[in-house]
């Protein structure tokens, strides 16, 4: 290992698992990728390009400096930023031109006001918050109201409308059919009004699962990654985990029966073995509460994670007469000899979704691309 602790991100997977999404919703609906929070860890910008190859159209992020980021790099790009903006932030978004969402008029106003001042006509999507109850306009008839005078004021340029489901991940969740039901009476006959209206609500579970909520764009981002959207085995749909973090043994101790590792003494030796130390921890993003709860990969066998992990540090059992030696490499997230460690096993350990595990990987972990 030439670093302390690398995370391998394959831009083959990315491509491949748009073209697969691409695939799932077919010609009629575009894919949008969403890159938000450094693409869910893995690197926006690299992410964003690989994305593009593999046939996204848009790039969808959650803040301003997000869309700028994305902007410096590719002029090209069609942006969307989904969330709310402070008018700072507008301003920000509007210079990095990208599409922002609206659903309060007061807000809906600022857009128009501020993109007269800055020379622009901005591009707008209304969100109607169909039950995820985040942000969002609830009341059909004020999202009919905002759509309506948007598209009656040249200042700005109605793009959109799109909700969220809160759902999706769960299969057989009605309340997902209720969502989308209820999306659709209100879009439909907006869209029969103003011809053009995108129409976008799925998410990557509800792309995976439901054909009938593509519309005219699909806004992956957890199965872009090659991350199952429902936490199980992303290969089941053919995805393809992109990301694998890796560290290496730094070095091997012989423990007697009594002797302690890490902070709080959290494991003893039950008998004569071997403790690997490996220089990562939860300043990289490796959680603490994996403390005596998860796996590492090294020379293709699974050894436990013992005692605490702490911030540069986590320290796993290598038994009575390992094969393993200093400067071996180690892997947290990834494939090595015939196994492999998931980010969903990994979520299970956490009880928590595998979102939340590559997002986590911490900046001071360098990411590396390869093919
Ligand atoms: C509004 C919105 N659309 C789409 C997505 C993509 O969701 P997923 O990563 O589950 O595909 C997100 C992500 O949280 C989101 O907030």
């Amino acid at each position: 290992m030439a670093q302390r602790a690398i995370a391998r991100v394959s831009r083959g997977a990315i491509q491949a698992n748009c073209r697969l999404l691409g695939e799932r919703v077919g010609a009629e609906t575009t894919l949008c990728a969403v890159v938000k929070a450094g693409g869910y860890g893995h690197g926006a910008i690299e992410v964003a390009r690989a994305a593009l190859a593999g046939g996204a159209s848009w790039l969808a992020v959650a803040t301003a400096p997000e869309a700028a980021e994305l902007r410096s790099e590719l002029p090209e790009a069609r942006l969307l930023v989904l969330g709310a903006l402070s008018e700072a932030e507008l301003d920000v978004a509007l210079d990095a031109d990208a599409d922002v969402t609206v659903w309060r008029p007061d807000f809906a106003e600022l857009v128009r006001a501020r993109g007269q001042a800055l020379g622009r006509r901005p591009r707008v999507h209304v969100k109607y918050d169909s039950g995820m109850g985040r942000l969002g306009e609830r009341d059909p008839g004020a999202v009919e109201a905002l759509v309506r005078e948007l598209a009656d004021d040249d200042r700005a340029e109605l793009v959109g409308l799109w909700t969220h489901f809160a759902t999706a991940d769960e299969p057989g969740s009605r309340f997902f059919d209720e969502q989308l039901a209820r999306f659709l009476e209100v879009a439909v006959p907006l869209r029969e009004a103003h011809p053009g209206l995108l129409l976008h609500a799925a998410n990557s579970a509800a792309t995976l699962r439901e054909p009938a909520a593509h519309l005219d764009m699909a806004r992956c981002g957890i199965a872009v990654y090659g991350l199952d959207p429902f936490g199980e085995d992303p290969g089941q749909h053919g995805l393809r985990p992109a990301l694998e973090l890796w560290t290496y043994v730094a070095d091997v101790k012989l423990f007697e029966p009594g002797a302690s590792a890490g902070y709080g003494r959290k494991w003893h030796a039950t008998e004569p073995t071997h403790v690997g130390v490996l220089p990562i921890g939860y300043g990289d993003g490796v959680r603490r509460a994996l403390t005596n709860n998860a796996e590492v990969l090294v020379g293709g066998r699974r050894y436990p994670v013992v005692g605490t992990i702490s911030m540069d540090n986590l320290t796993i059992d290598l038994g009575r007469e390992p094969d393993v030696v200093p400067g071996d490499p180690a892997v947290l997230i990834g494939a090595q000899g015939g196994d492999r460690i998931l980010a969903e096993e990994l979520a299970r350990r956490l009880e928590t979704i595998n979102y939340e595990i590559t997002s986590a990987i911490s900046p001071r972990v360098p990411r590396e691309y390869v093919r």
